[in-house]
């Protein structure tokens, strides 16, 4: 087999076959491809795509192209979430814990933020001792104890993906459905889960900007989750404004512990009781509506909150901090952001303000960088809201006060102030089964 014919092959809007695909992403994985003709394929796929089959093939390809997980020994159903990445979205702390308080295995692995985008395992360890590394047998070990873990990937997951995905970054091939489908797939079919939950993002704070775009990715997303014996569901959730009122790593775990205790902000509550129901459904424990009243129930009666506490100690984290979130380290310095005029708060460039909070520190600019766990925003105004010229919309959070001036500007100019009030906007918007 020759990579020349393959990449003709593709040129000329042909279909690939299992053994091609194949032979494609061992080459990857090897090194016997060179990077030209890698590039060359990816966007031979850009314009031409792939069908249904050839994306499953190429997930698949990816998923056996490093380590697997083996969760046999798990006992009991094992159900999961994966966000395709948002700002503020900080769900898995608040979906995972009540999932398992209701007897359905979470066994975990977390991504760390990318991009404008926040990540769980950064948020996890904000919490301090918070180990998000376990061996294989210490994370199987505590789901069949306490029945969750959650994780940050130590094992070499999908290195096919890492290629292909340094590749796409740097040649404008991103952007494609089969790349993104197989890419996201390859690595969350690499963990053994029976049932997942995808809650793709749509809107400005996402990498799908339309939700018609974001609809096509969930059903190929379902499509190869089912081809490989998933039970699947994903939801399209909103991502034209943050979710929740804070972005950061210990202001997101403070947020997620109010949620818990069912004081959360309305928006990151139905999303995460919608998650949990539909993760519950799948796992057999009724219909969704009856997984929603279960669900509502454990953050009521404080088994969902428990339940984090428990793994929070098992994982060598500090408690306390859960107990009394007002615990988490402050930054040394605040700074309110008024409203320039009064009005309404209209659309926002929600990757501008992942790109504030990234300013302040609570993200990376590259892998290498370090994180301020406790720099962020909170949002008292979002869209939809009524506010007066010189009201705080914001209050920033920094350990140096030289970032402050940057980071406002970006949240004045992806914050419109309209006269009248936008039109409200769902804030699930599909539901792909
Ligand atoms: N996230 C991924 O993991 N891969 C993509 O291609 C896009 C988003």
């Amino acid at each position: 087999m020759r990579m020349y014919d393959i990449i003709k092959k593709k040129r000329d809007g042909g279909e690939l076959s299992e053994e091609e695909i194949g032979f494609f992403v061992r080459g990857v994985t090897d090194g016997s491809i060179p990077d030209y003709q890698i590039t060359a394929l990816l966007m031979a796929i850009y314009y031409r795509g792939m069908n249904v089959r050839e994306t499953c093939d190429l997930t698949f390809a990816v998923r056996d192209s490093g380590d697997r997980l083996d969760f046999s020994s798990i006992h009991g159903i094992r159900a999961d979430k994966h966000s395709t990445g948002g700002v503020g979205d900080k769900t898995s702390l608040v979906v995972a814990p009540i999932v398992s308080s209701l007897g359905v295995k979470v066994a975990k692995m977390s991504g760390r933020g990318l991009g404008h985008t926040g990540g769980t395992v950064d948020k996890l360890e904000a919490i301090e001792g918070f180990r998000t590394t376990l061996s294989e047998r210490e994370f199987i070990d505590q789901v069949n104890k306490i029945g969750m873990a959650i994780v940050g990937q130590s094992k070499e997951f999908a290195p096919a993906d890492k290629k292909l995905y340094a590749l796409r970054d740097v040649t404008a091939t991103v952007d494609s459905m089969p790349l993104i489908a197989s890419s996201i797939m390859g690595k969350k079919l690499a963990a053994d889960d029976d049932c997942i939950v995808l809650d793709v993002k749509t809107g400005s704070g996402s990498f799908m900007k339309s939700v018609e775009r974001s609809r096509e990715l969930a059903r190929l997303m379902v499509e190869i989750g089912k081809s490989a014996g998933k039970k699947m569901v994903a939801l399209i959730t909103d991502m034209d404004r943050p979710l929740g009122n804070a972005i950061g790593n210990a202001t997101e775990v403070a947020e997620a512990v109010e949620t818990l205790k069912g004081r959360g902000p309305s928006d990151l509550t139905e999303v995460c009781i919608t998650l949990a129901a539909y993760m519950l459904s799948l796992a057999g424990k009724g219909s969704v509506e009856e997984c929603k009243a279960l669900a509502k129930k454990a953050i009521e009666d404080g088994s969902a909150l428990e339940k984090l506490k428990e793994c929070v100690r098992a994982q060598g984290g500090d408690v306390s901090v859960i107990e009394d979130p007002s615990k988490f380290k402050r930054a040394k310095f605040s700074r309110e952001v008024k409203s320039p005029a009064a009005g309404y708060i209209g659309r926002v460039d929600t990757e501008a303000y992942g790109l504030a909070s990234l300013a302040l520190g609570a993200g990376r600019n590259t892998a290498e960088d370090s994180i301020d766990y406790s720099a962020g925003i909170l949002l008292k105004k979002k869209t939809g809201d009524k506010v007066e010229r010189e009201e705080t919309i914001a209050v920033l959070f920094a350990n140096d006060e030289k970032l402050f001036t940057g980071a406002e500007e970006k949240l004045l100019l992806a914050t419109t102030i309209q006269t009248s009030p936008p039109a409200p906007e769902p804030l699930i918007y599909d539901v792909i089964e």
